[in-house]
């Protein structure tokens, strides 16, 4: 069996770690490829609800390799913390973790730096996470990067941390104080990195094996494809790339092993930061949203703007990624709504994803809504017509079947059409 990959059709959270976790009950194998700890992917299982912020969702499941691409971004104490935290919940990663020794490292200065960036763009700011991601990827692309592999030179590895540490010093100007806390910082984050050094591995070499053995492996993208820095709402953007080609790079595996590329959306729209968003709902309809889809960020616990499916975004994302399949999710959430709204088309029929997206004006079609409370329904024949009528017109506006639907946030809350 082939590479099955997993990514977001919209501004991040359309309940990919819930989806990637329903699948890989049939994987060898689950690997992040994108993004950091920026991530929240939560999965509830077990009677418990995970929220994983870089270990890939396989690793709930006990037999299940979990594995992080070279593509991905990792703060080392972060890390140790989430594999604590799941741990604590009683399920052992031991021999099951395998990280790339090319991942690039956070180092604690750049939350600082991050957060002197925010602050420079006052209202421009892009409302980051505050993980320390951006500063990553540009440190990786101006080559002068900390990877995990490093620490197996400890001479190298040392000067490249005081490098990093030394440019935080002077571009902040820290007083005494501040540059004691760093340095403090900067001692927990040698010796994190010491330990998670125990779980570097060739990603590709494993992956690549797995697969001629027949064994399914999912790509776990992280985001969305319009916080992709290519294809998405530049430059309200993340810094990791999130469509499904990165998948091949990050994780070292060729095109012509990928089977299918299954596009998690949500069936309304969210985004949280800053950055056009032409369906928002500003308003007590964007209100009930966010209270009946418990919308609050995963990582940073802020609370997600709401708005109606953009079919005209989800069909251009389909394509830049694609998908083979689609998974409509959180239906759930639009129970009792006497209408629903899609995006079909922007006036004058514009379309950008660059510096004047937030000059689009979205037109809609209406739809029926239903009464009945759908959650956790598993069959598609006792979906109320209207809700049905729903799916099928979000199969025809994006051009891509839409072969499940998820219903509620349990691993089992899924209709197979
Ligand atoms: P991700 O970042 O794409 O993995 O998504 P998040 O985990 O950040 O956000 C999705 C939220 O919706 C989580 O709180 C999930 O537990 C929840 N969820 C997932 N699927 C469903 C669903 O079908 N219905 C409802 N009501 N909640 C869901
Ligand atoms: P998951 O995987 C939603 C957003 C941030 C901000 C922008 C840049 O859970 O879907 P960053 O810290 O990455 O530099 O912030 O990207 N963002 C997300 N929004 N879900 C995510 O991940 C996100 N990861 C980053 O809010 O607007
Ligand atoms: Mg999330």
């Amino acid at each position: 069996m082939p590479v099955s990959i997993v990514v977001g059709l919209q501004w991040g959270d359309e309940a990919k770690g819930k989806m990637v976790d329903h699948l890989a009950e049939k994987a060898v194998a689950v690997a992040r490829f994108s993004g950091g700890a920026n991530a929240g992917h939560t999965v509830e299982a077990e009677g418990k609800r995970f929220a994983l912020h870089l270990l890939p969702c396989g690793l709930i499941r006990r037999d299940v390799i979990g594995m992080i691409g070279s593509a991905c971004v990792m703060d080392p104490v972060a890390i140790l913390e989430e594999i604590r935290s799941l741990e604590g919940n009683g399920i052992s990663i031991k021999g099951r973790l395998k990280i790339s020794g090319k991942i690039n490292l956070t180092h604690p200065g750049y939350r600082w730096l991050e957060k002197q960036n925010e602050t420079d763009l006052a209202k421009e700011r892009i409302g980051t996470t505050g993980r320390g991601i951006g500063p990553t990827y540009e440190r990786k692309y101006r080559r002068n990067a900390i990877r995990l592999e490093d620490v197996f030179n400890m001479g190298t590895f040392k000067t490249l941390v005081d490098h990093h540490t030394e440019e935080t010093i002077s571009s902040l100007n820290l007083g005494s104080a501040d540059v004691e806390k760093l340095h403090s910082d900067v001692e927990k984050f040698i010796e994190a990195t010491e330990k998670v050094s125990g779980f570097a591995d060739d990603v590709s070499l494993f992956i690549n094996k797995v697969l001629k053995e027949g064994g399914l492996v999912i790509a776990e993208g992280a985001q969305g494809s319009l916080l992709d820095p290519d294809h998405g709402s530049y430059p309200f953007v993340t810094c990791g790339q999130c469509v499904s080609g990165a998948a091949c790079t990050s994780l070292g595996f060729g095109p012509t092993q990928v089977n299918d590329v299954v596009g998690i959306l949500k069936a309304y729209t969210t985004r949280v930061g800053s950055g056009p968003f032409p369906t928002e709902l500003d308003n007590d309809t964007g209100e009930r949203i966010r209270q009946a889809g418990h919308e609050f960020g995963t990582t940073t616990g802020r609370p997600r703007r709401c708005g109606w499916l953009d079919g005209v975004l989800a069909n251009y994302t389909a394509r830049i990624n694609g998908c083979t399949s689609v998974t409509l999710t959180l239906l759930d959430v639009l129970s009792g709504f006497s209408e629903l709204k899609i995006c079909t088309g922007y006036k004058d029929d514009k379309f950008t994803t660059g510096r004047s997206m937030d000059e689009l004006i979205p037109l809609y079609e209406t739809f029926s809504g239903w009464t009945e409370d759908i959650r956790g329904e598993t069959e598609w024949e006792n979906l109320p017509e209207a809700a049905k009528q729903y799916v099928l017109a979000v199969e025809r506006i994006v051009g891509v079947p839409v072969t499940s639907v998820s219903t509620g946030p349990g691993r089992d809350d899924v209709i197979w059409r």
